[in-house]
């Protein structure tokens, strides 16, 4: 299978999530780590961020889901302001799967349903269905240990979508997966989610992957961290891998690498400086 499917109902279902004017640093007299960032996510929508390391990303994120108050601005959910107040209707999906290893993939994926009180044989039944979803019907009972990377994502992607989020935050999660495997995971992705209705947020630093997969691509540039440019994705859905290779997709591919390439640098050299204070 090389056609890949967004979300079967994008831009026609009701509901936002929306960070406004958020800016944000850690610690008091710090740097600020994010500017006056304003970004609307639709239902529906796919929406990836990208940015070169430590520009802000996984901190728009945690706001976003709520896990961090933003120094100012607001997080806006259906229009409710939700700023620093996580909710399960937000799912964050990380770069590690922090599985549990003592529990199956099965109880990994019923543990969110666990917290919030359903009965075991709801949760059962829910958590079979989805692991079914992200093709792991016959590893419900193996263990995080018995399972490669790309099935232990799978079952992280499984927990997220196992409460039905309205929206689904996911920072790099294929970042630890070897390059085919990725692929694979990048199709079964848009795969899982065309039977979700779920607004999705995706960081990645692949930019090719952002292209392949979204709806829009939002470009943050660091120092402080800020939006710089936001391009929609002109290619029709269903979408072949092949576009990767297309000119229209090449020349997309070179605007947002321009818009980096300074921070990407940037970061590059601090490396090489501090490796040489080293010796
Ligand atoms: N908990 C923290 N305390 C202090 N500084 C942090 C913390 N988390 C991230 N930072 C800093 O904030 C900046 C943005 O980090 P982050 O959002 O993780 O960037 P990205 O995900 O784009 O790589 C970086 O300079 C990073 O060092
Ligand atoms: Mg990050």
């Amino acid at each position: 299978m090389d056609s890949v499917k967004g979300p079967a109902v994008s831009g026609q279902l009701n509901g936002a999530m929306e960070g406004r004017n958020v800016s944000h640093r850690y610690a008091s007299g710090g740097q600020l780590v994010l500017d006056n960032v304003s970004l609307h996510v639709p239902r529906g929508e796919f929406v990836s961020l990208v940015g070169s390391s430590g520009c802000g990303k996984t901190t728009l994120l945690s706001v976003l889901c709520g896990t961090i108050e933003p120094l100012r601005g607001s997080v806006l959910v259906n229009g409710k302001d939700v700023t620093g107040v996580p909710s399960i209707g937000r799912g964050m999906v990380f770069q590690s799967d922090r599985l549990f290893p003592w529990r199956t993939a099965l109880r990994n994926v019923t543990f969110p349903l666990e917290l919030r009180g359903e009965s075991s044989k709801v949760a059962r039944k829910k958590a079979v269905d989805v692991l079914k979803l992200v093709g792991l019907g016959q590893h419900v009972d193996s263990y995080p240990s018995q399972l490669s990377g790309g099935m232990r994502q799978r079952v992280n992607v499984a927990r997220a979508l196992v409460v039905e989020p309205d929206f689904l935050l996911m920072d790099e999660p294929f970042a630890s997966l070897d390059a085919q495997t990725r692929e694979v995971m990048q199709v079964e992705l848009l795969r899982i989610l065309s039977s979700s209705s779920a607004g999705v947020v995706f960081v990645t630093h692949q930019i090719d992957e952002a292209l392949l997969l979204s709806d829009r691509v939002v470009v943050i540039v660091a120092n402080p961290g800020r939006i710089a440019r936001e391009i929609t994705v002109p290619f029709d859905r269903p979408r072949e891998r092949g576009i990767k290779r297309g000119r229209e997709f090449q020349a997309l591919s070179d605007e947002i690498w321009k818009q980096i390439e300074g921070d990407v640098m940037a970061g590059a050299d601090v490396r090489v400086d501090e490796r040489e204070a080293d010796v």
